[in-house]
Formats: structure tokens, C-alpha cells, sequence
């Protein structure tokens, strides 16, 4: 779960350009996650951006993905990153120099109706106060049969193994007040068939930490949220902590958390 956490420094009401590194080297662990891979892999597989396309990542990061759609739309087509952090956008502009990226906002995107071929928009959601509106701009930048690919974490189904289930559960409820809109996988179909799609097919992947990948620090810090939001005691903390601990070391431990992948288009 480490790298995947919802960072409020991703907020675009949080942005610190002292950050810039930090919020990198997190997105960069996360790229570097096999099931993080194979969700990417089998959401552009579905999205097919090909030749002669006008490619948008909203919320692009570091553009990694951006760069995937550059390389898809070559020759004659754009990508085009959208990254409101102004120091995520000059890294990703130093990383891809076959795509272009542009400051704007998923609830008011920087482009005309119609105008894009393919939309890619991965873990952004989550930081929305209103998805539902970011999901009308997706479908009012998208030409007829358009497509896009919408990918989002939902807090609700991580898991921390072993240790008591009551405070196992209590822990990982405590990354649910840290983004704006935490449940954000479950709700994205439905967003993008209210704004009008046609849903075409949804995937998921568990993105699974253990004994050698897991975050410790992040978990103790999750685990004192929840004591200081009065959801589990000390003694719980120490005793789940050190049955985290016994697991890591009995390579037991598991950590994930589910991430959703909706492939949707607009309608001719
Ligand atoms: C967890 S990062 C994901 C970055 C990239 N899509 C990825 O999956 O690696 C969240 C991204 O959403 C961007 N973001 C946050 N609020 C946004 C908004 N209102 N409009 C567009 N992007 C936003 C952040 O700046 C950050 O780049």
C-alpha cells in the first residue's frame, strides 16, 4: 500500500513546490509495481490510442503514462498531459519530449468539445470534491466514439494481514480521510454512464506490497491515526504492529489495496 497512499499533497488546494521530489520518487515506486504494470498494460491494450490520435492524460504526474500514448498516436498524432503541479509538470516535461503538457484542471478541461480521440485519466479522482463533474468534462472533450480509459484506487478495500481483524480494519480505515473522495473505484462507471458512455469493459488489480516492498513507516503512521482518532488503544497498536512485524519476518504479511480500470467510449 506505501507508495499507492492517497498524498493530500496531490491536491490541488495542497500543491508545495518543496514536494515536488517526494511526490516523484512516490509515483515512481508505484510505476515500478508489477500489478500496477499489468493494470496499465491491459487499460492501454483496451484503449488502443493509435496512429494520427489526439492523446490527453488528465493529471498527467510525471507522464509516464503520457509518454505510453505519445508513442501509441505516432505518426501525426498528439499527447497531451494536463498537470495542475507546476513541479510535476516539469518533470514530466523533461522525461517526455515527445509529449506536450499544459497547465489546467479536470473539472474545467483546457480543451474544446470534441477535441480528443482518447482520454487517460489514472488516480486523479480521488482527489476530486466532484468527480461527477470531471466525468462530463471527459465526455464533453471526447469526439463521437471516442474513448477513455479511467483508472482509480478505492480506499475502502485495502488490507493489512496479520494482526486482529477488529484493528487490522480500524488501521486501514484511516487512509479513507486523507483524499477527497477516498471510494473513488467503485464510483467510476457509474460517473462516466451518468456524463453519457457507453461502458465497455472494467478491470481491476490488486496492487499487493509483502515483507520485502512494504512501507513501515507509512503503516505506523496509519496505525497512530487511528489511535488518535480513537478507533483502536495503544495496547492494540503495539500488539498489531508487532504482529506485523512477526509476519514480515514468517513472510505472511500481505498489504493491498484495489485499484479499477473502466475502458468506456462516447456514443456515435
Ligand atoms: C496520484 S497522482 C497520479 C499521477 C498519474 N496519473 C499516475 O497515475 O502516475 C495524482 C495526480 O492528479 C493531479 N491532480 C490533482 N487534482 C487535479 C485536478 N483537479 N485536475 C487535474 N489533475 C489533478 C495531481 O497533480 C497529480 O499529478
Amino acid at each position: 500500500m506505501g507508495e499507492t497512499r492517497p498524498s493530500s499533497a496531490f491536491q490541488t488546494d495542497n500543491i508545495d513546490p518543496t514536494k515536488t521530489a517526494e511526490l516523484v520518487a512516490m509515483l515512481d515506486l508505484y510505476a515500478k509495481n508489477t500489478g500496477v504494470q499489468r493494470l496499465r498494460e491491459w487499460a492501454h491494450s483496451g484503449l488502443l490510442a493509435g496512429p494520427g490520435e489526439r492523446a490527453v492524460d488528465i493529471g498527467a504526474g510525471t507522464g509516464s503514462e503520457t509518454h505510453v500514448l505519445a508513442t501509441a498516436v505516432r505518426p501525426g498524432g498528439e499527447a497531451i498531459g494536463v498537470e495542475p503541479n507546476d513541479g510535476l509538470r516539469d518533470v514530466a516535461t523533461r522525461r517526455s519530449g515527445a509529449a506536450r503538457f499544459v497547465h489546467g484542471d479536470a473539472l474545467a478541461l483546457p480543451f474544446d468539445d470534441g477535441s480528443a480521440d482518447v482520454v487517460w485519466c489514472e488516480r486523479v479522482f480521488q482527489y476530486l470534491a466532484e468527480p461527477d463533474q470531471a466525468a462530463t468534462e471527459i465526455a464533453r472533450i471526447l469526439r463521437p466514439g471516442g474513448r477513455v480509459a479511467l483508472l482509480d484506487t478505492d480506499w475502502g478495500t485495502a488490507i493489512l494481514h496479520p494482526g486482529e481483524t477488529a484493528v487490522a480494519e480500524a488501521v486501514t480505515r484511516s487512509p479513507l480521510a486523507a483524499a477527497a473522495n477516498p471510494r473513488a473505484g467503485r464510483k467510476l462507471s457509474g460517473q462516466l454512464a451518468a456524463a453519457g458512455l457507453q461502458i465497455d469493459d472494467v478491470g481491476s488489480q490488486a496492487i499487493i506490497h509483502d515483507h520485502a516492498t512494504l512501507n513501515w513507516p507509512f503503516v505506523t503512521m496509519l496505525a497512530e491515526v487511528a489511535v488518535r482518532e480513537g478507533r483502536v488503544s495503544s495496547s492494540q497498536r503495539d500488539r498489531f504492529l508487532a504482529d506485523l512485524r512477526t509476519g514480515a519476518e514468517e513472510q505472511t504479511l500481505h498489504m493491498s489495496v484495489t485499484t479499477f480500470a473502466v475502458l468506456a467510449h462516447q456514443p456515435h
